[in-house]
This record gives C-alpha cells, structure tokens and sequence, in this order.
C-alpha cells in the first residue's frame, strides 16, 4: 500500500529527509511486487585512470539516518579494486512500474568485520558456499573450471556436493565462515536525487546535497541536507 506522505508529486517545499523518501520507495517497491530484485540498483565505481563501470548490485540495508546503503560483494572484484582508487561512487535505482528514479552519489568504504559476518550467516549455504567459490571478476577458461574449483573448495571446506551441486552429501546445514574476501560496502550518501514521472515529460526531480566528513574508518559525519528543485 502505497504512503500518501511520500506521494506522486515532491511538496512545494522540498522535504529536508530525501533519505527517507529514498527509504519509504524501495519499501513501496518490494512491498508492491512489481519485480524480481526491486532492491537492485546500478553501481558505477570509476578506476585510477577515471574509466567509468557500472554493475547492478543488490542493496541489502537502507539506512536513512545518518544515511548510508549496504551492498555486499567479492573485496578482489573490479568494482572494490575501483572503490580503492577512487572511493566516489555512484548508485541508481529505477522502478519503471512505478515512475520512480532514485539517483545516489557518494563515497564507498568497507563494513565493519562484525556486521559482514552477521549478514553472511543469513545467507543460504549456497551462497555462502559461493562466496568461497568465485575469485569474482578473475578471468576463467571454461564453466566447467568453475565447477571443478567450487568442488575443491567445497572440499577443503569439509562439504562434499551432489552431481547437480543443488545438494550436500551427508550434512545437515554446515556451518561456512565468512571468507575474508568478502564482506559489504557502506555507501554513504553525498547527494540524492528523487525523480517521480510526469505526463509529457514534465517530470519532478529534487535534487539534495551535504558533507560528508570523515568520522572512522567506516562512518562519516554528515551536515543538513540542502535541497534544490531541477527542470526534467
Ligand atoms: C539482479 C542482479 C543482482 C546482483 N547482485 C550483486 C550483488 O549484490 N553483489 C555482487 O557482487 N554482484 C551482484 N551482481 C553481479 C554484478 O552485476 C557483477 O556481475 C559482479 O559483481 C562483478 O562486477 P565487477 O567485475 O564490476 O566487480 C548482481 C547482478 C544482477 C543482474
């Protein structure tokens, strides 16, 4: 059920929270069931020489006070060997079943070690069983090499797969530690833009923007959000 407070029209005067705008339209859109992932979004990361890359990633906490999204992924990927030579990010949302855009911009570090691992034992053991399998954007000869790797990985992990990889032979749910590698990404919120359809094209777009300054190695202290209206 859709909030009227965070309507299909941005209010005269623009709200001073865009985070939980932000925060009320994925819920709209997970709870409305219009797609599969509604919580993915396009993450661009850019590298030493400034090349740009996009990549969806799943957003799994909206945090919108101080304000900050959690994606979680491989630390050896392209996109985090991008985020530690250039911690500016960039993210977009977009529901199309909705008109809704959400665009972030901000800067990315690493989560706290504790919060990785207390997200990692809510994954299934395939997936966890995953995250030890994949050296993530390694080149690979064949599918095939896949499969004999996540083998011998599940293997020095104690676990012995079926055929089909669906199952494990003679186990119950193992238990799986987290590997080093993987973990998640705070990104921290500098500017937000929401943007909501409108007929012939006269969209709405509100455009917010604030400081952020370094606080800890995984926090930031932020000031007041100040918001400005755009042309579509
Ligand atoms: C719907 C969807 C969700 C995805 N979610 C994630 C994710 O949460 N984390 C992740 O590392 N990759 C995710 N991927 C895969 C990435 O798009 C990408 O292929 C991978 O992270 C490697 O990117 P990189 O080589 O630029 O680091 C997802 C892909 C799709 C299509």
């Amino acid at each position: 059920m859709s909030n009227p407070k965070y309507a299909d029209r941005l209010p005269d005067e623009l709200p001073a929270d865009p985070m939980h705008w932000a925060d009320a339209w994925i819920k709209e859109a997970t709870a409305s069931e219009i797609q599969r992932n509604p919580n993915s979004m396009t993450l661009v990361t850019v590298d030493a020489d400034a090349n740009p890359s996009a990549r969806v990633v799943l957003c799994k906490e909206f945090i919108p006070d101080p304000g900050y999204l959690v994606f979680y992924t491989n630390y050896n990927s392209r996109k985090v060997k991008d985020l530690e030579q250039c911690a500016k990010v960039a993210a977009v949302f977009h529901w199309d079943a909705l008109g809704r855009q959400i665009r972030i911009e901000g800067l990315a570090v690493r989560s706290p070690e504790a919060e990785s691992d207390a997200y990692f034992t809510t994954r299934d053991w395939g997936s966890q069983l995953g995250a030890w399998g994949s050296d993530q954007s390694e080149v690979l000869a064949s599918r095939e090499d896949l499969i004999v790797q996540l083998r011998e990985r599940a293997a020095r992990l104690g676990l012995s797969l079926s055929d089909d990889l669906l199952s494990l032979r003679g186990t119950e749910q193992p238990t799986i530690e987290r590997p080093p590698h993987w973990g998640g990404i705070r990104f921290w919120a500098s500017a937000i833009e929401l943007w909501i359809e409108g007929k012939d094209r006269i969209h709405d777009r509100g455009a917010w923007k604030r400081e952020l300054i370094r606080a800890s190695e995984h926090t930031f202290n932020v000031t007041p959000w100040v918001g400005t209206r755009l042309q579509p």
